[in-house]
């Protein structure tokens, strides 16, 4: 039987089941205790103005790649491209426009407020003075001031929340724990699923548990799917919550009719479709009544296409709230 998502009954129980036998088989999280616990505290301090009109809005932006190990005791891991630049930048513009950010990004990607320090910053910025002081070197001072300062203020007021993830097994067990902790911040939630996700992975149970030896041949090796958890989330987890959902091409020509075939597929509020070259330009944002192209300030060198694309995705979670009221 077909369903008005675009999924018939057989697909969703197929999805069921694979995302089910997913989490049974991913390793469990080192470190839930106590991730589960700075959500709970984050959810409560900013769910304390729910009802009185002046509730802040979260988002949960995710960032950086996934990675998929081959072996248990891992020497070796399939990896997903992606900076961590566009969920860094988003993060400082979403806290810029009032909001609260849970930050879900792989370790040792860009973060947010160091995008303007040089590669090395330790190194590259600091210098010992005579009596054995670290000093700032001028041409970097402003920028390391700036960035100290700002990500200071929004961790020490509790509006940034910082949640490193490697594996995709980890990414995905965390997604949930962050999508079950929201619930009762309802429609002021948004997702914003910059990530990148990888698609196959080795469950747990049948990888190798020792460093794969090489010198017998080539190695054959069965990949499965990861389900894909965009309509669970959308539908189960978090159903109040504004979605927006990220589609990476290298291929102009169907970008967009596959950002548009993902906004249905999944019941997303939008998807932001960027192609690889070009993604630091301009991106579309696909809606369902609308498609609307955003371009970095090309007069402003120091501008970034974040800026105008939060701002827009602002208004629309704005609008989602008021709608929903
Ligand atoms: O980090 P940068 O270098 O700045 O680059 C930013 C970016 C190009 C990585 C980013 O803008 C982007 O496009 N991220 C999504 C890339 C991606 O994985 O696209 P996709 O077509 O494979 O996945 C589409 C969406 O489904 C994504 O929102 C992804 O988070 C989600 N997904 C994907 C696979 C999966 N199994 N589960 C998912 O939820």
């Amino acid at each position: 039987m077909a369903s008005k998502d675009g999924q018939n009954d057989t697909e969703v129980s197929a999805l069921n089941e694979e995302i089910q036998s997913f989490f049974k088989s991913a390793p469990p999280l080192r470190n839930k205790t106590e991730i589960t616990t700075k959500l709970k505290d984050f959810v409560l301090q900013h769910s304390s103005n729910l009802g009185n009109g002046r509730a802040t809005r979260v988002v949960c932006v995710t960032s950086g790649g996934t990675t998929v190990p081959l072996e248990q005791r891992c020497v070796r891991y399939i990896d997903n491209f992606s900076s961590g630049h566009r969920g860094a930048a988003s993060t400082e513009y979403f806290l810029k426009a009032g909001y609260a950010v849970i930050f879900l990004c792989r370790r040792g990607t860009c973060q947010p407020y160091c995008r303007s320090l040089p590669d090395d910053p330790f190194l590259e910025c600091f210098e010992f003075t005579d009596d054995s002081q670290i000093r700032v070197l001028e041409p970097h001072s402003e920028a390391v001031k700036k960035a100290i300062s700002d990500h200071r203020i929004a961790v020490e007021k509790g509006q940034l929340l910082k949640l490193p993830f490697t594996t995709i097994f980890e990414y995905l067990q965390m997604l949930l724990l962050i999508a079950a902790s929201v619930g009762r911040l309802g429609q002021h939630m948004m997702f914003y699923l910059a990530a990148a996700v990888s698609d196959f992975y080795v469950p747990w149970n049948s990888m190798a548990e020792h460093k794969i030896q090489s010198g017998s041949g080539p190695l054959d090796m069965r990949l499965v799917q990861v389900p894909k958890m965009l309509a669970v989330l959308r539908k189960e987890w978090a159903p109040l919550a504004f979605c927006v959902s990220f589609k990476l091409e290298t291929d102009t020509m169907i970008l967009l009719e596959k950002a548009s075939a993902a906004l249905h597929k999944y019941g997303m509020h939008a998807v932001v479709a960027n192609e690889l070259l070009t993604r630091k330009e301009e991106v579309v944002v696909v809606m369902s009544n609308e498609n609307v192209p955003v371009h970095r300030d090309k007069t402003d060198a120091s501008s970034d296409v974040e800026d105008p694309l939060i701002k827009l995705l602002v208004d629309k979670h704005r609008a989602h709230i008021a709608d929903s009221a």
